[in-house]
This record gives structure tokens, sequence and C-alpha cells, in this order.
């Protein structure tokens, strides 16, 4: 295959970060389009020359199969997974989609059975796997004693998209946005073994600062346990305005502390030293680098977050909300 053949499903601000990887690649050409906002889609296709714009990702389906296009980039609101991921297995064309990958457990399992069955490369949008300073912490924690206490925290203000605004449209802050950094944590310490979450609303106020059909949580607080003696506590916040605390993880070793400051840097202290490492890499071009290398080579192991293993991450976060709601501690394995 000389060039990936890529089509766009959806062509907001998430697609904006992959069309600005596939400016820098020599190895994809950008030949289809879609968004219902067709300015959106006509902007996309007109920075790639793309010929085919089509109305919605129904409409690119009609016209587009596995004979036209190698793989799909899929970035569209949380709640507008229907029938576009089932289509792209369908058809048997290699997609990355973007996380929360849907609000709907049921249609996530059943698509991660096709998956799986069809073989299909995928590659959800968890940029940070492709981060320099997550592989640090990687690489640094098996040579400690395992334990310790993690506080990992996003919080900040409230996104401009529309969906954003209400729960049902995005999930809760947990599932939609901090979903990074909880995926993060099964990176870097496996499975889960229970969770527990309380969330809290009644400081953004809907119509004075946020729209008047605001109802989501303004903050929320999960406390992850994994094996090895590690808890983690996630927080996520939405309500912050003009000034915003640090972001991202603690980790609390009994020789190391390891200050993990969000896609930025990370200072790694001991008694004897402080080293401060800034990030060098364009994480989301790496990750649609090890997409287009496994639609290239046919090898998935290029990609560091397929469906399946999103799935668990999204059934983690999936697990908070259903806390968050009935004040019971889930758990996932051994109590
Ligand atoms: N990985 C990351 O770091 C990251 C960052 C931001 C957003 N996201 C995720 O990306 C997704 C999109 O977020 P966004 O900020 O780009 O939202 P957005 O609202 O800016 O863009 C979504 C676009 O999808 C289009 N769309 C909706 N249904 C469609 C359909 N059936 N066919 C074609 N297009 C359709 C909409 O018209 C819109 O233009 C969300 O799931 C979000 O959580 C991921």
């Amino acid at each position: 295959m000389e060039k990936v053949r890529i089509g766009l499903i959806g062509c907001g601000g998430r697609q904006g970060a992959h069309m600005n990887s596939f400016e820098q690649m020599d190895d994809v050409a950008v030949v289809a389009v879609c968004d219902p906002v067709a300015e959106r889609a006509e902007k996309a296709a007109a920075k790639f020359g793309a010929k085919r714009i089509y109305k919605d990702a129904a409409d690119l389906f009609a016209h587009e199969d596995k004979t036209t296009l190698d793989a799909l980039v899929i970035a569209i609101e949380p709640t507008a997974h229907i029938g576009v991921e089932e289509a792209a297995v369908e058809k048997g064309i290699p997609f990355i989609v973007e996380k929360p990958m849907t609000l709907d457990l049921n249609q996530a399992e059943k698509l991660a059975k096709a998956i799986e069955e069809k073989n299909l490369i995928t590659c959800v949008g968890f940029q940070d796997r492709y981060l320099d300073l997550i592989e640090i912490i990687k690489d640094e924690l098996p040579k400690h004693k395992a334990g310790g206490l993690v506080y990992g925290a996003w919080i900040g203000g409230i996104p401009g998209v529309w969906w954003w605004q209400k729960k049902f449209t995005c999930g809760g802050q947990l599932v939609e946005q901090n979903i990074h950094l909880l995926d993060g944590l099964r990176y870097l310490y496996g499975e889960p073994l229970s969770v527990y979450a309380t969330c809290s609303r009644g400081i953004v106020e809907p119509g004075v600062d946020a729209k008047p059909e605001y109802d989501t949580d303004d903050h929320s607080t999960a406390v992850i346990r994994f094996k090895n003696n590690v808890t983690a506590t996630l927080v996520s916040a939405c309500y912050s305005k003009d000034i915003r605390p640090n972001c991202g993880y603690v980790i609390t070793m009994p020789d190391m502390v390891m200050d993990y400051r969000l896609r930025n840097n990370l200072i790694i202290k001991t008694a004897h030293e402080t080293r401060d490492i800034d990030r060098q890499v364009d994480q989301t071009l790496l990750l649609d680098q090890a997409f287009v290398n496994a639609v290239k080579t046919g090898d998935p192991s290029y990609v560091r977050s397929p469906y399946g293993d999103a799935l668990k991450s999204l059934k983690v976060a999936f697990a908070c909300n259903e806390s968050m709601e009935t004040g019971k501690v889930i758990y996932f394995e051994e109590k």
C-alpha cells in the first residue's frame, strides 16, 4: 500500500489534532470526510484536497468500502456512535475511535466481540499511552517496592462543546475527560480491584456559569484500589475559572515521589536528587503514526490501546458512575 487512504468521520475539535498529525505524515492521504456541519467537512476536505465530502457517517458508508478506504478516524460526540463503528467492522475497515467510544456499555461489548472475531485493527484515542513522560513512569515503577498512594487530578473548566453541559450527553467528566488518567492508572498498575466514587453539584450555576441546561457534576472523587497495595484517588472538577491547581498524578513510594504534571513535565524526587523532565513528544502524532504503521504492516502491536483494552477503562469509568449513583463500592475481583 503506497499511502494509507483515510476517511474522517466528524470534523470537530478533536479531529483537528488528528488532521495536524496527517499533515505531517508522508504515508497517508485523507481522501474522504464527513460531518453534518457542512462548513467543518468542507474545511477539512480543503486542507487535504479530499474530493469525497459526505453529510454524515451513514452517507460515507453508503459510498465507501475497503476498496476505497484503508482506515477511518472517528471523532464524534459520545452519543453519536449510532451504527458508525458497526459499519466499519462490517466493511472490515480499521479505525481510530475517540474515547469515550460510546456511553452504551452493551454496544461497546458487542463491538469489542465483533472486532475480535474479525481481527480488525482498532485504536482508541488514549494519547497519553504514547507520552514519553508516562513511559518514564512505567519504566521506573518496577524498580521500587510495590505499593503506595497515587493522587490523580483533572481540575479545570467546562469544555466549549454543547454536549458537555449534560451528563446524559457527555457521560460525566470522569467518563469523558478524566478517563485519560483512569486509563493511565490501568496502564501503569493493571486491572483495578474495586472503585468507590462520590460526586457533587451546586458550585456551577446553570445559566450563570454554564448553559441553562447544565446538569453534570461539578466535581467527583473516585477511590480505586489496585493489586500490590496501590490505592489511587482520582479527582475530577470543572468549576475552575481563573486559577487551576496542578493536574496529573502524584505517585508516592517509600523512596521516591513522581509528580507528573499533565502532558507537560515530570518531577522525580528522591532523598538525594530532584529531576524535572519536560515532555519532548507530540503524543497524538505518535498515536496516529502507530495506528498507520499497524494498518500498513497488519501488525496490531503498534497500537497501545485497541478497542478491547479501552473497553476495560470505559467499564471502570462506568463503574465509578454507578458508585456515585448508588453509594456502593463496586468490586471487580476479590474483595
Ligand atoms: N483523545 C483526546 O485527547 C480527546 C480530546 C478531545 C475530545 N476527545 C473526544 O473526541 C470526541 C469528539 O470530541 P470533539 O471535541 O471533537 O467534539 P466536537 O463537537 O467538536 O466534534 C464532533 C463532530 O462530530 C460531528 N458528528 C456528529 N455525528 C456525526 C456523524 N454521524 N457523522 C459524522 N460526523 C458527526 C459533529 O457535527 C461535530 O462536528 C469525543 O468523544 C471527545 O471525548 C478526545
